[in-house]
């Protein structure tokens, strides 16, 4: 079989992922690595899943065990839809769907509602998962610049004298940059969507991890204020996790949207998956009903990440070369430098790799033959000593890159 001719024309646009590849690299005990996403696996509730699992196989083994809904187990819906309300926002069951990780989320949304050759807008650099899921449609990527307050949203209003399908982004501590879209380009921006009649896709898997900083409400919450409204009917399809703030390996999300993108997005996942694994909506739900319990869980993630990148960013001060920068995130789990435009973030992890360091270089992350002279470093995995040693390696990579 010429395996060259095979396959169809939409795999043209696939590749493997260039942070999961790295990852592999970075398996070895001796890598110090900062590639992944990877939340610090010694703060994993360990024993609390037991004891969940425990509980619902001795006292519904049955019903966990079977085929399930496809909108997901009506008390995590519940749950979702709760905690994702507050007094302003009052979101219903029926808005919410469970997915395997918000991965499939961002998977499905561009299966209902993206055509071949449609226009997109997303924000430059943003989430290679989203690039690597949606590429395959042969889009037109309309990107919009960004600095250390996110997306410059004015940037999206000359764009729309060509018709676009919808926004995406991530205006929550963003990957890769680590970046937070301020309330005033959160206001614009609803009423850009309101005035346009665009969709938006808020991808949120980091909102809650903030370390400083004040609070910025959901894009979906400002969208439905700025409609006057209180239920979720507008315009934002909104993507959320337990991957980082309780477990990635039991793959469970959500989208919260308006009941029609619910109901598509449900025949969608009818023919993908039929349903998110039972066992693990049960075994989330049952952490998850704890509310204290949670709630302490996600504060303790926030003391120990914030003291990480606290860590990670004066390391950096103390030992990288004055003409590299870097973003100082309020929250989530990464932050992006940016080297001299002469240098090759790529070859540089050639050299840091013999150092047993690890990054991801960003290129991959733009739109567009840009972004080579940057990489995106993750705070939350490696133990504080390791940040330090890690980060005190880099800095001698990188000086001699300078040289
Ligand atoms: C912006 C963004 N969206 C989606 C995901 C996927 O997360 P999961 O499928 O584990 O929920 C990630 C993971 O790193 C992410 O950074």
């Amino acid at each position: 079989m010429n395996w060259d001719t095979v396959f169809a024309e939409r795999t043209s646009e696939m590749k493997r992922s260039t942070v999961r590849e790295i990852l592999k690299l970075t398996a070895k005990p001796e890598v110090i690595s900062f590639a992944g996403g990877l939340p610090a696996p010694e703060l994993f509730p360990v024993e609390r899943i037991r004891e969940a699992t425990d509980t619902i196989l001795a006292e519904r083994g049955t019903e966990v065990l079977q085929y399930s809904t496809t909108e997901g187990m009506p008390e995590l819906r519940k749950l979702i839809a709760k905690r994702l309300s507050n007094d302003t926002l009052k979101i219903s069951p029926e808005n919410i769907l469970i997915t395997s990780g918000s991965q499939q989320g961002v998977d499905m949304i561009a299966r209902i509602l993206l055509d071949e050759r449609d226009r997109v807008i997303v924000e430059n650099p943003t989430y290679v998962g989203m690039l690597t899921s949606w590429k395959p449609y042969h889009l037109h990527f309309s990107a919009v610049p960004t600095d250390n307050n996110g997306m410059q949203v004015e940037g999206i209003v000359p764009l729309l004298k060509d018709k676009h399908k919808l926004i995406y982004s991530i205006p929550t501590f963003q990957n890769p940059q680590g970046t937070t879209l301020t309330r005033e380009r959160r206001e614009k921006l609803a009423e850009i969507l309101v005035d346009n009649n665009l969709l938006y896709v808020e991808d949120d898997p980091y909102g809650e991890l903030r370390y400083s900083g004040d609070p910025v409400p959901s894009v979906l919450q400002i969208e439905a204020a700025h409609r006057g409204a209180t239920d979720v009917t507008g315009n934002v399809i909104y993507c959320g996790t337990f991957s980082k703030v309780l477990t990635p390996g039991l793959r469970i999300g959500w989208i919260a949207a308006a009941f029609p993108v619910i109901d598509k997005l449900v025949q969608a996942k009818q023919a993908t998956d039929l349903h998110t694994s039972t066992l693990n909506q049960f075994i989330s739900y049952e952490v998850a009903r704890d509310e204290e319990f949670l709630n302490n869980h996600i504060a303790h993630l926030r003391e120990v990440y914030r003291q990480r990148r606290d860590l990670m960013l004066k390391t950096m001060e103390d030992h990288f070369p004055e003409e590299v920068t870097w973003t100082r995130p309020e929250g989530g789990l990464f932050l992006m430098v940016t080297m001299p435009a002469h240098l090759n973030a790529a070859e540089l992890l050639v050299k840091a790799l013999e150092q047993n360091v690890a990054f991801v270089p960003c290129d991959a992350f733009f739109i567009g033959d840009m972004g080579h002279n940057t990489f995106r470093l993750n705070f939350s995995n490696a133990r504080p000593e390791m940040i330090v040693e890690g980060i005190k390696r880099l800095g001698v990579v990188l000086k001699a890159a300078m040289r």
